[in-house]
């Protein structure tokens, strides 16, 4: 049995469509789960979207709608998203659905019935746009003398009835594991803010609303709605039936889950999704990870500066891998970055068609041409094809150490100076003088670089995962189980090479 690995993107709000962050955790969750998957692991991946709550009642209202019809609508056009940029998700959660909405009422009983959830009245500021409770230390003071979020939201004052989680018992059990397992929240300068916010005390947090409707009742007060992030926190265990009475055989993926999220809402999943479980007596996720921040040519993204950029426009003039390189190699993962057209055509230019495409075009058209497109046998392997050799079981080793380590940036960057290595090799042996003068050589440098494309075309799977296919069907490669193991097994030698095509055009500044 493969050991089982469980990841998840966040489940997005359907306040309104998908933009560049979200499809930037999604690329990058779904390069994680290739990557295990290719080393073996039996993996599933979520992503879903997030329905509940004012934020979605409030834009339902303002778009004249119900909210779900509101939901319906937006949520089916984030899951057509999952198609464009070619997830490998297992599965998409709604949390309008009734396994989610079981588990949310299934966590709430437990903390209810173990006495951790109790009546009071709330009183102070919420961010609707955030669905977030800020203390007023925590907000910025404009000159008007109005309360903003750190990045520049709005806030409004609220006081009703809610029942509240005791929180703040759960502050010293949070540093004992924040301290013990170094790696639960990643990046490390993520983790110290989490520890440092701990540190400075922890209030009970309103888990209830009685202020409008739309969300899930709490099953011990029909009166009350449930905080939407207790209610969105539970898709994580519902999609693997871990929180609800049909707990099966999938419920062992939460044995091994890594939350992937953005640093907006590090909070909510390091420091509120651990406490409920904990309180419930429940196992906890193993790994959160924080991202980075993406802005617009130096800007911030927001409606309102309306310079919202929709991956769907950037996949339709650039391509759906060229957009997935350059997001997961532009910016090392965790930083903040900027999208910029001239970076991503650089991008594009000078690795992809430059290093990559020119690589296989090159060596590939030679064996169309030369040797009526079979791919020879490599007969007598030297000192440069092992050194290449050497260099493709490096990948294997350290590549994973980068990716287990989040440092998805570091992995391609090795895999980008292997394909340096070859396109190296490749011009050094010189095959196009080779031909004639020595055969033997000639043929054996030809094998070996498409041995080396080969291998490539799996190291680069989880980042351009058509491209991926594209070469591997060139060289007559189908039919495989992505795996590393299976491409240490397959040979390309003797294959009949399908019409070779460029991989990618060179775009015009
Ligand atoms: O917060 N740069 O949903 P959301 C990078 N429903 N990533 C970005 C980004 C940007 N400029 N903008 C958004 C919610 N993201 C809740 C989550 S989970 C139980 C509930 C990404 O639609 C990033 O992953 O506001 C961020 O955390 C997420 O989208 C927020 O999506």
């Amino acid at each position: 049995m493969n050991e089982k690995y469980y990841i998840t993107t966040p489940i997005y709000y359907v306040n309104d469509k998908p933009h560049i962050g979200h499809a930037y955790t999604s690329i990058a969750t779904d390069c994680i789960a290739r990557f295990k998957r290719l080393k073996g692991f039996d993996v599933r991946f979520q992503t879903g979207t997030d329905e509940h709550g004012l934020k979605i009642q409030k834009a339902a209202e303002k778009n004249g709608v119900s909210p779900i019809e509101l939901c319906d609508h937006n949520s089916q056009i984030f899951r057509d998203l999952t198609e464009k940029l070619n997830l490998s998700n297992n599965d998409f959660i709604r949390t309008t659905e009734n396994r989610h909405v079981d588990g949310a009422k299934y966590l709430w009983n437990r903390l209810y019935d173990k006495d951790q959830i109790y009546l009071g009245e709330y009183e102070g500021w919420y961010s609707v746009s955030d669905e977030t409770f800020y203390n007023e230390k925590d907000l910025v003071k404009s000159d008007d003398g109005t309360f903003k979020t750190i990045t520049n939201g709005t806030v409004e004052w609220i006081s009703e009835k809610s029942y509240f989680f005791k929180l703040s018992k759960w502050g010293d059990k949070l540093l004992e594991l924040y301290k013990n397992d170094k790696g639960f929240i990643n990046p490390e300068s993520k983790r110290n803010e989490v520890i440092k916010f701990v540190e400075s005390g922890l209030n009970d947090l309103s888990v209830s609303r009685t202020s409008f409707k739309w969300g899930i009742q709490t099953p011990t007060d029909s009166k009350h709605i449930m905080y939407v992030w207790l209610d969105a926190l539970t898709c994580y265990t519902n999609g693997v039936n871990y929180l609800n009475k049909k707990v099966d055989r999938m419920s062992e993926y939460w044995s091994n889950v890594t939350h992937i999220v953005g640093k907006d809402i590090l909070r909510h999943h390091a420091i509120y999704w651990p406490a409920f479980l904990m309180a419930a007596d429940l196992k906890l996720p193993k790994k959160i990870y924080a991202h980075g921040w993406w802005t617009n040519e130096g800007h911030k993204i927001s409606k309102s500066l309306g310079n919202v950029i929709d991956p769907i426009d950037i996949i339709d003039n650039y391509g759906l891998d060229q957009f997935r390189y350059f997001v997961l190699r532009e910016v090392p993962f965790g930083n903040d970055g900027d999208f910029s057209k001239k970076a991503l055509i650089n991008r594009i230019n000078s690795d992809l068609v430059n290093d990559l495409g020119n690589l296989c075009q090159r060596s590939l058209t030679m064996i169309e041409k030369k040797l009526n497109s079979i791919v020879p046998n490599a007969t007598n392997k030297g000192n440069d094809e092992k050194k290449l050799q050497d260099s493709t079981e490096a990948i294997l080793i350290d590549g994973s150490e980068m990716i287990e380590s989040f440092r998805i940036h570091d992995y391609i960057k090795l895999v980008w100076i292997h394909i340096g290595k070859v396109n190296k090799y490749f011009n050094d042996n010189k095959p196009w003088e080779l031909e004639k003068d020595n055969e033997i050589r000639f043929l054996n440098v030809l094998a070996s670089t498409v041995e080396q494309i080969k291998n490539i075309a799996f190291f680069i799977e989880p980042i351009m995962p058509v491209t991926s296919r594209e070469i591997l069907r060139t060289i007559g490669v189908e039919d495989i189980n992505m795996t590393f193991a299976e491409m240490k097994r397959i040979s390309v030698f003797g294959n009949k090479l399908s019409k070779v095509n460029h991989l990618f055009s060179r775009v015009q500044e």
